[in-house]
């Protein structure tokens, strides 16, 4: 499973990049209007330089004309912007639209299978059902992810990917990799939290201290030359 930042902090996304696991970023109207100093197509522009793989930008049309309007102005931009639309019947219209032009589309807001299989046979290159938000509804939002996983194995034309969105804590990836999504796309500090155990810390000063006490005798070997 590969593994997207959702956010459009660029210092988030310039600092998880150095790390080398992102394979994609997803924004959306809300986490746009979180950032302020640059306007929606330079923040897209500078995404797309940071990180080489789809970078989702959402549409705010609520009918298919504007939205495939937006989301042809927005995959001019870059060869990597993937138009965000909603799971509407207007927007399943823009992915059909889109596609035909070559353009890809993730389809957002999904919350039950049956979002997801229409997002699929219009065309939609990734779905995205939305775990935490599920989970905040009582229901599990790990299921919805198995059962979309299930529906598309189930026909070999479907080629759309499935991507758990509205991650809140590390079990959600672990557990979305283990369902079938084919990506996640999770917050910066979920991202840090996964890396943090008091073990791996504590492993770490101890192997430290025990060099330490014998340092002098254990020569590091040169820098090599670039
Ligand atoms: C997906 O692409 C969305 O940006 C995102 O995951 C929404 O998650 P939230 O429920 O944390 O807002």
């Amino acid at each position: 499973m590969k593994i997207y930042l959702d956010t459009a902090n660029l210092g988030e996304i310039r600092e998880a990049a150095r790390w080398g696991i992102l394979s994609g970023v997803t924004t959306n109207p809300s986490l746009m209007a979180r950032e302020t100093g640059a306007g929606f197509e330079e923040t897209i522009r500078t995404i797309c330089g940071l990180v080489d793989g789809p970078i989702s930008a959402e549409t705010v049309s609520e009918d298919a004309d504007g939205m495939v309007a937006e989301g042809r102005a927005f995959a001019a931009w870059h060869r990597n912007v993937i138009v965000k639309v909603p799971s509407t019947t207007e927007g399943l219209e823009a992915v059909a639209r889109l596609g035909e032009r070559g353009i890809r589309c993730n389809v957002t807001l999904v919350f039950n299978a049956n979002q997801a299989l229409m997002a699929a046979l219009a065309g939609a290159f990734v779905v995205s059902p939305f775990v935490g938000r599920v989970d905040d509804m009582s229901v599990d939002g790990m299921e919805l992810i198995r059962e979309i996983a299930a529906i598309f194995e189930l026909d070999p034309d479907i080629r759309t990917q499935i991507l758990a969105a509205s991650i809140r804590h590390p079990r959600h990836i672990a557990e979305s990799a283990l369902a079938g999504a084919h990506i996640a796309t999770c917050p910066y500090k979920v991202l840090l939290k996964c890396m943090q155990h008091p073990l791996t810390d504590r492993g770490q000063r101890s192997f430290l201290e025990d060099w330490r006490k014998r340092e002098a005798e254990m020569a590091l070997p040169a820098a090599v030359d670039d």
